[in-house]
């Protein structure tokens, strides 16, 4: 048997790779992690001579900050490549460019894609691990991972936690990856926003849904999610105004005692007011600074730990 293959290739593709330990594992792991940010020298010799490669066909500022920061904080080396600029502009196909990166021998490729699929793809084209870091409208499980990492840091338990998840669920992996997550370690997920945002038949995955507002005051997080245009093709609300009317989150919908997070880019003045953005109860920054601990965390567990399963790739895209 060749090295290669006796070589365990786990990966994070998306929240169904996680058992409710590999989350809890991760989330521990993370916490003692967060020591290290208020240290004068920050880096540990952990994954030193390994190399993490982020491979990102969207536009990110925090996951791929956060990705290339947690990588050398581990003193593992780096590489980014973005789609643009890269030799796909010239037509390189996904696969040819994975079988590319492939020849430099990366431990863990970072994927972000358009397509759903992509790091599906690109795990079963090369020998690393690899993490999905968005994948069209269907998974973000790092995300997940931080926002639960940042929920239990603020309220100090994860399980009856009710989290209503509000505005466009229908284009958004965040969401897809969040509800899985928060089922997976017994909180609770609600969804808000008008029906057309909402995908159709989604209570049949355990979280409640409302199209009334007003079911944000049942909740101890309101989850605000960014309208994603960019994904999509035709008009879902009359207009943004009526939009922000509706749903948007202002201080008169957030009662004392909730707490508030955003996994940005925000529309501030859109689906959430500045005022609410900026105020005591709003976790957007530490959502930021978990990044960085459950992205070390992610990374350490795939190369060192016994932990995320096996995913065999299946998904073929063009
Ligand atoms: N939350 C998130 O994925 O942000 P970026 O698109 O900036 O990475």
């Amino acid at each position: 048997m060749s090295a290669s293959v006796e070589r365990p290739r786990r990966h994070l593709l998306g929240v169904g790779d996680l058992t409710r330990e590999d989350a809890e594992r991760v989330l521990d792991t993370a916490r003692g992690l967060e020591r290290t940010l208020d240290r004068e020298v920050k880096k540990l010799p952990t994954l030193r001579g390994r190399l993490v490669v982020n491979l990102f066909y969207e536009s990110s500022t925090r996951t791929l900050a956060s990705f290339e920061l947690a990588a050398k904080r581990l003193s593992a080396d780096t590489m980014t490549l973005r789609s643009s600029g890269s030799s796909v502009d010239k037509g390189e196909s996904l696969r040819d460019t994975a079988l590319t990166l492939a020849a430099y021998d990366p431990d863990v490729i970072v994927v972000r894609h358009p397509h759903i699929g992509a790091p599906h793809l690109v795990a079963g084209a090369t020998d690393a691990h690899v993490v999905n870091a968005g994948d069209g409208k269907h998974q973000h499980p790092t995300q997940a991972l931080l926002d639960l990492f940042t929920i239990r840091e603020a309220l100090g338990r994860l399980e009856g936690v009710a989290v209503a998840i509000v505005g466009d669920v229908l284009h958004s992996r965040v969401a897809r990856s969040l509800v899985e997550a928060l089922l997976l370690v017994g909180a609770e997920p609600l969804l808000v926003g008008p029906p057309t945002l909402i995908p159709r038949g989604i209570e049949a995955t355990g979280c409640d849904v409302s199209h009334s507002v007003d079911a944000l005051a049942h909740a101890d997080v309101v989850y605000v999610l960014r309208m994603q245009a960019e994904r999509m093709e035709s008009a879902y609300v009359p207009s943004l105004r009526e939009y922000t009317a509706l749903y948007g989150v202002t201080p008169e919908r957030v009662r004392p005692g909730q707490v508030v997070m955003h996994p940005g880019p925000m529309n501030r003045g859109v689906e959430i007011d500045p005022r609410v953005a900026d105020s005591g109860a709003s976790l957007v920054t530490a959502q930021v600074r978990s990044g960085l601990v459950v992205r070390m965390a992610v990374l350490y567990d795939l190369l060192t730990a016994p932990g995320l399963r096996v995913v065999a790739p299946v998904l073929e895209v063009a």
